[in-house]
């Protein structure tokens, strides 16, 4: 029977790889499923393993206080190479683009064991943004024998760079999956408290913690948000705030005590979606909120200045913003104070998948084949915005 290590890290990753998880673990008389954490986050990926009840076999607990890529990267593939010689798994599975994905991929390469990449093949073609996210995915890309596409456009990245075609399968994105499952179970959860989501007012909902950004581009940022709470007196800004002390300081010390702006501590992943579909535009860089906002029919703006995940930005469901405070301020206020143009941007697309991801992808780590079809989007209209 086929050893199966699934590794992951951060919160983005046991989101996407709990719907894989749940599968493999349903078909546990046709592969031997093992999981790792390396631990990489501590809070925030306990808050995500708790919320799909997974449970780690391994935890590496590699997270250190304002670690840097390099310093954990380092760490993290000795760390591997133990577990790898204990687990002699058949393949190892990895979501993303994070350190954890770059060490689990290049360790197991290293001991011939076969690398299948989840959500694989999103590029900007700019190896500095996201910062090092792109060359992190590159990396996997390059030593993975399988690797799951989301989307066709995806694909045909890898296809452009030279990967094998028959090692290249368009599944969908496995946040879908993950959307689709925690949406199920929302209607039964209790109403969000006022504090979060006050009567009346309407919410604005805010991520950001890329390290491209850090800086001067996420000062400008949050000016912006600033701005934004003065110029609309309706609307509740809220913020959940990553735990890099990166972010942490700029945020707290220019949007601390702005009235309109609530800063809150990371939120579970199931009151996270809650407070998505509470909000009316959503102001991100991260990944995943990207793939669920316009999957839920929520206006988007993108505080980055290129993005792998151009389907929404196409369909003009997404509109890419980057940091530059006087056009995030322009960017909302045109979607706050225009109704029909908030109603334009507020149809909900399947662009990036259609909540059978995690069976294509068990299917092809399993066996190598799937009987499902590829993952098609329905059609959209070319530009809404
Ligand atoms: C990482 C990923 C990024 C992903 C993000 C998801 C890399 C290079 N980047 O960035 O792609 O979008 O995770 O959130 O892998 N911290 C805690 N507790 C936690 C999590 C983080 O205290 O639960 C703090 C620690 O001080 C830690 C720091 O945040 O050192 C940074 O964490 P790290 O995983 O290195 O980078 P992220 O910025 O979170
Ligand atoms: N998320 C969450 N709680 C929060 C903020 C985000 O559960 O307070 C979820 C979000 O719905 C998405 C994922 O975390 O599925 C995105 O993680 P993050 O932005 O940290 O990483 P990225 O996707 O940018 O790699």
């Amino acid at each position: 029977m086929k050893r199966v290590l699934v590794v992951m890290g951060t919160r983005p990753e046991v989101i996407k790889l709990a719907p894989i998880i749940h599968k493999l673990r349903a078909r546990s008389s046709e592969a031997e499923l093992i999981v790792c954490s390396t631990g990489q986050h501590r809070e925030m990926l306990d808050s995500a393993m708790k919320q799909f009840d997974l449970h780690a076999e391994h935890d590496l607990g590699l997270m250190q206080p304002g670690q840097t890529p390099t310093d954990l990267l380092g760490r993290a593939l000795l760390a591997l190479q133990k577990l790898l010689t204990e687990v002699k798994p058949d393949v190892v599975v990895v979501q993303g683009d994070t350190t954890t994905v770059t060490a689990a991929a290049l360790a197991a390469f290293m001991n011939h064991i076969q690398v299948a990449h989840v959500e694989a093949g999103l590029r900007t073609q700019d190896k500095r943004a996201p910062f090092p996210e792109e060359v992190n995915r590159r990396v996997a890309g390059v030593v993975a024998d399988l690797h799951f596409a989301p989307t066709q456009a995806s694909a045909d990245n890898l296809l452009r760079e030279g990967v094998d075609p028959s090692t290249v399968f368009v599944t969908g994105n496995t946040v879908v999956d993950a959307l689709r499952w925690v949406h199920g179970r929302v209607a039964q959860m209790p109403p969000l408290p006022a504090e979060m989501v006050p009567p009346g007012k309407r919410l604005v909902l805010v991520t950001a913690h890329r390290r491209e950004s850090f800086g001067d581009a996420f000062r400008e940022l949050c000016l912006a948000l600033r701005d934004i709470a003065e110029r609309f007196s309706d609307v509740q800004i809220l913020y959940p705030v990553h735990l890099n002390p990166n972010v942490r300081a700029p945020v707290f010390e220019i949007l601390g005590s702005v009235p309109g702006v609530k800063l809150i501590e990371p939120l579970e992943y199931s009151t996270f979606v809650r407070v998505m579909l509470a909000s009316s535009l959503i102001l991100t860089d991260s990944g995943g909120i990207q793939e669920e906002a316009p999957s839920i029919g929520k206006p988007t703006l993108v505080l980055r200045e290129k993005t792998e995940r151009p389907e929404a930005v196409a369909a003009g469901a997404v509109r890419l913003v980057g940091t530059d405070r006087a056009k995030i301020v322009r960017e909302a206020t045109a979607i706050l104070s225009d109704p029909a143009l908030h109603a334009r941007l507020s149809r909900p697309l399947n662009v990036y998948g259609d909540g059978l991801a995690a069976d294509r992808i068990a299917d092809l780590v399993i066996h190598g084949s799937t009987r499902l079809p590829p993952f098609k989007p329905e059609s959209f209209p070319a530009s809404q915005g």
